[in-house]
């Protein structure tokens, strides 16, 4: 198990989950496609290609309720049958380190979005979280992305929280979950979003239109579609929730007409956003089919892509004070330097692995000059391991403290979240949209 999952680009923590890996040992993790005695005509190339079973291989394996081995990026963009981005595409976005530095390094449909975006036509973001514990601060980066580009172009942007989820697929109490949600909601409006245009939407809380339309899309999903995208479920549960998943892709196009929406989200999501271009393309709903844009892992306390057997290096939370960020990184974080001062000044050490230099190029060192200084100066020798640390733990004290200063501000939960929740009228809307009647 790799650890940079511990907090990916809120990926689900695949060592929480209660199924044994081993009894997936016999399904298709990889392909992706519909069921083959399906008529309708699927337009994803990546959804036809056939993958052997990564569990026979020996090679990495990624879906959304697991994450194993050594992640190789661009192996699993073939596999999953999407596209690295293209310089072009990158210079579209509003300027961001996340796709300047390709940490968002591959897409689908990624041009339908910038064009509506480009031109002033309506276009939104999906991204959400999965509350099954606290935040950190790899979970936090595609919110403050989304707020980016709601700010650059006026992007609506759905927050979805899973919590029916992580009760199925975790061992945690409803209650617990709930009370996650709650904590994780007052991290998501930390974020600073504009609630003319950004809506939160709580699987269990919002369920009067979340399950009619999960279920005019579960309609559209075989249980071999699932199983073959993400396993033999461990309970039904399970096996139902990537219907709600993709309703969470479509409900923006629901509530206000078809549209270019773009899922921002870690590698590992990218099954669900498959799942839903799939029942988008049966034509069924008035709705295109998402998009998505796709992230690298942030880097576990461990390093990036390092194995590791016990994993009690703890990640940095966004509720983390200074003492405690300083204690984790100076005491957790591995290290690319040399292990005695000597050597590192003659051999100098290694960025690539160095997970205090990582944090620093994954967001929080915005500057690409001083980053480029930083990593020549670990190199030649000349920058300590021990500076390193100093570097990352000021910008993301810096960063905290913003987030947590605005987190603070807040008042009651439901009162602040009053204005982020579906309106009644847009309640009916995506119903009406949808196909579901009124009753009574
Ligand atoms: N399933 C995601 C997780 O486990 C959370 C999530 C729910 C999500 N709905 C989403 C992510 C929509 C991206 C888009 O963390």
């Amino acid at each position: 198990m790799t650890d940079t999952t511990d907090d990916a680009l809120e990926s689900s923590d695949p060592n929480d989950h209660p199924t044994d890996p081993d009894e997936h040992s016999d399904s298709d993790y990889d392909d992706g496609t519909t069921d083959p005695g399906d008529t309708r005509e699927t337009t994803d190339p990546g959804d036809t290609r056939e993958t052997t079973d990564p569990g026979d291989t020996g090679e990495a394996m990624v879906t959304p309720y697991a994450v194993e081995g050594e992640v190789d990026y661009d192996r699993l963009l073939a596999e999953f049958g999407a596209d690295p981005l293209t310089d072009d595409q990158a210079d579209r976005f509003p300027d961001t380190p996340l796709v300047r530095r390709r940490i968002f390094y591959a897409g689908r449909d990624v041009d339908r979005y910038l064009d509506a975006a480009a031109a002033g036509r309506p276009h939104s973001i999906v991204t959400g979280r999965g509350p099954s514990g606290p935040m950190h601060l790899g979970h936090v980066l595609p919110f403050y992305f989304a707020k980016r580009l709601q700010d650059a172009t006026g992007a609506t942007v759905y927050v979805p929280l899973s919590d029916d989820e992580k009760y199925f697929a975790k061992d945690l109490s409803f209650e617990a979950v709930g009370a996650a949600a709650r904590e994780n909601l007052r991290d998501l409006l930390a974020v600073g979003f504009d609630p003319e245009r950004t809506r939160f939407v709580v699987d269990t809380a919002d369920a009067d239109v979340v399950y009619p339309v999960a279920a005019r899309v579960a309609k559209y999903l075989t249980p071999a579609t699932v199983e073959a995208t993400y396993g033999d479920p461990p309970n039904v549960g399970l096996g139902f929730y990537p219907a709600v998943q993709a309703t969470h892709l479509l409900l923006p196009q629901l509530v206000d007409g078809e549209h270019p929406t773009l899922v921002p989200t870690a590698v590992d999501q990218d099954p669900h956003v498959r799942v839903c271009r799939d029942v988008a393309g049966t034509e069924h709903l008035p709705v295109s089919k998402p998009g998505a844009l796709l992230g690298k892992f942030f880097p576990g306390p461990s390093g990036p892509g390092k194995m590791s057997t016990s994993d009690d290096a703890p990640s940095i939370l966004l509720t983390d004070d200074p003492e405690t960020v300083e204690r984790k990184v100076r005491t957790h974080a591995y290290s690319g330097g040399r292990t005695d001062l000597a050597a590192h000044r003659e051999h100098g050490g290694d960025p690539t692995v160095d997970v205090a230099f990582q944090f620093l190029r994954f967001f929080f060192e915005p500057d690409d000059d001083e980053l480029d200084r930083i990593a020549r100066e670990y190199r030649d020798g000349s920058l300590l391991s021990g500076e390193m640390k100093g570097l990352a733990i000021d910008r993301i004290t810096e960063f905290l403290a913003d987030h947590q200063r605005r987190r603070a501000a807040l008042g009651d939960l439901e009162e602040e979240l009053d204005p982020f929740r579906l309106t009644d009228g847009e309640r009916s809307r995506a119903l009406r949209r949808s196909g579901v009647p009124s009753i009574p």
